[in-house]
C-alpha cells in the first residue's frame, strides 16, 4: 500500500512517535510505502511532500514537534481546495492518507472522506477534548509540565503571600487545568465549562487567607469566562484562524486585577502558553502516540477508512470520524467532583464553577 501522512493543527508532543509506529510497521510488516505531506492539509492543497522512509523516522521517537511541520490551513476555506486535496492524492498514488490531528483537521479529513479518499484519523491535541477517546497523545505531556509550573509557583507565593495566577491552555474544555489544578493542589481551578463568579473567586481566597494560609494557586483555563460577560472569551485579538477560532490569551491578567481589586493581596501572573506544547512527550504519551500509529496502520490493512484509532479503556479501537468530530468533550462530572472533593464544600461555587 502507498500510504500518505500528514500532522494538522497545533503541534503537539508525540506527533513524531506515531509518524515513527506507522512508518515502522507499515514498512516491517506490510512493505508499505510512505509519503509525508507538509505542513497539515496545506501540503495536499499545494503538493508539498517529502519521503518518509525508515531513515526519515530514525531518532524522532523523543522529538516535540512534527518532522512534517504543521498548519490551521483549512482547504475547506480555499476555492477548490477538498478537489486538490484529492488531486494531491491521486498524483502521489496514495492509497490512504493516515491525518493526525484534533477535530479541525478531522472535520476535514470527514470531508474527504465523504468524497471518496481513504482516510484514518489519529487524535492529537494537548486539551484533551475530541470525543470518543478516553485520551489525546500530547494532554498527559502538557498536564506534567503545568504540574511542575505549579509546584514551583507555589513555592514563590508562599514566599511573598502572594496570589499566583496560572493561565493554562484550554480552548473549549478544562482538561489541562482540571488534572494540573488537582495533581498541583491548586486553590482553585478555573474551566470554560463553567463560567465564573469573580467576587465567590475573591471571597474563597480573602476566607482562605483568614485561616492563616497567606498564598493561593489559582489554575484558570484560557477559554474560562466570567460570569458577569455572560459567555465572552479574553482574547489576544480579533483575529479568527481558518477553521474560526479567536486567539485567546489573557484572563490570567483580567483575573489577577479584578481579585487583586477585591482582596487587597498582592497578584502575579504566569502565562505558560506554547511552553505546555513544546519539548519531549512523556513515556505515557510516547507509547499511546506509537499505539495510535500501530493502530491506524492495522485500520489501513483492515479498510476501515472514515475513522479514527481510539483509547477505550485501554484498548486502541476505531470510532467513525463524524463521532470523533460531532462534539467537543468537555470535563466530566466524575473529575469536577474530584476538584471539588478535595476542597471545603462551601467553596464549590468558586472551584470548577
Ligand atoms: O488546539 C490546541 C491549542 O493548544 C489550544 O489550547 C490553544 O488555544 C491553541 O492551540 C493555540 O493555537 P496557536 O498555537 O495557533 O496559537
Amino acid at each position: 500500500m502507498k500510504i500518505g501522512i500528514l500532522t494538522g493543527g497545533g503541534d503537539c508532543p508525540g506527533l513524531n512517535a506515531v509518524i515513527r509506529a506507522a512508518v515502522r510497521k507499515g514498512t516491517f510488516h506490510h512493505d508499505d510505502k510512505f509519503v509525508g505531506f507538509l505542513e497539515g492539509w496545506r501540503g495536499l492543497v499545494e503538493d508539498m511532500s517529502m519521503p518518509l522512509d525508515l531513515s526519515a523516522v530514525a531518532g524522532i521517537l523523543p522529538r516535540g514537534g512534527t518532522i512534517l511541520r504543521t498548519s490551521r490551513t483549512n482547504p475547506a476555506k480555499k476555492p477548490d481546495g477538498l478537489d486538490k486535496c484529492v488531486a494531491t492524492l491521486n498524483k502521489h498514488k496514495v492509497d490512504a492518507l493516515i491525518a493526525i490531528g484534533g477535530d479541525d483537521t478531522l472535520s476535514v479529513a470527514t470531508k474527504l472522506s465523504a468524497k471518496g479518499v481513504k482516510v484514518v484519523g489519529v487524535p492529537k491535541t494537548i486539551d484533551n477534548d475530541l470525543a470518543g477517546t478516553d485520551f489525546t497523545f500530547g494532554f498527559d505531556t502538557a498536564v506534567n509540565i503545568v504540574t511542575e509550573a505549579i509546584d514551583r509557583v507555589h513555592t514563590t507565593a508562599e514566599a511573598h503571600n502572594r496570589v499566583m495566577v496560572v493561565e493554562v491552555m484550554g480552548r473549549d474544555a478544562g482538561w489541562i487545568a482540571i488534572y494540573s489544578g488537582i495533581a498541583g493542589g491548586a486553590d482553585v481551578i478555573l474551566i470554560p465549562e463553567q463560567p465564573f463568579d469573580v467576587d465567590k473567586v475573591a471571597a474563597k481566597i480573602r476566607k482562605r487567607h483568614e485561616r492563616s494560609r497567606y498564598f493561593s494557586i489559582v489554575v484558570v483555563a484560557e477559554g474560562a469566562k466570567f460570569a458577569s460577560t455572560q459567555g465572552g472569551l479574553v482574547t489576544q485579538s480579533g483575529e479568527k484562524d481558518e477553521f474560526g477560532h479567536a486567539r485567546l490569551g489573557g484572563i490570567a491578567n483580567t483575573l489577577a486585577q479584578e481579585l487583586e481589586r477585591r482582596t487587597g493581596f498582592e497578584t502575579r501572573t504566569v502565562v505558560l502558553g506554547h511552553i505546555q506544547r513544546g519539548g519531549s512527550p512523556t513515556a505515557f504519551d510516547r507509547v499511546l502516540a506509537t499505539r495510535y500509529g500501530l493502530g491506524a496502520i492495522d485500520m489501513a490493512h483492515r479498510g476501515e477508512f472514515g475513522k479514527m484509532a481510539a483509547l477505550r479503556g485501554n484498548k486502541i479501537v476505531s470510532i467513525s470520524l463524524a463521532e470523533a468530530t460531532g462534539t467537543n468533550r468537555k470535563v466530566d462530572q466524575e473529575m469536577m467532583d474530584a476538584a471539588f472533593g478535595i476542597l471545603e464544600d462551601a467553596e464549590r461555587e468558586a472551584v470548577a464553577g
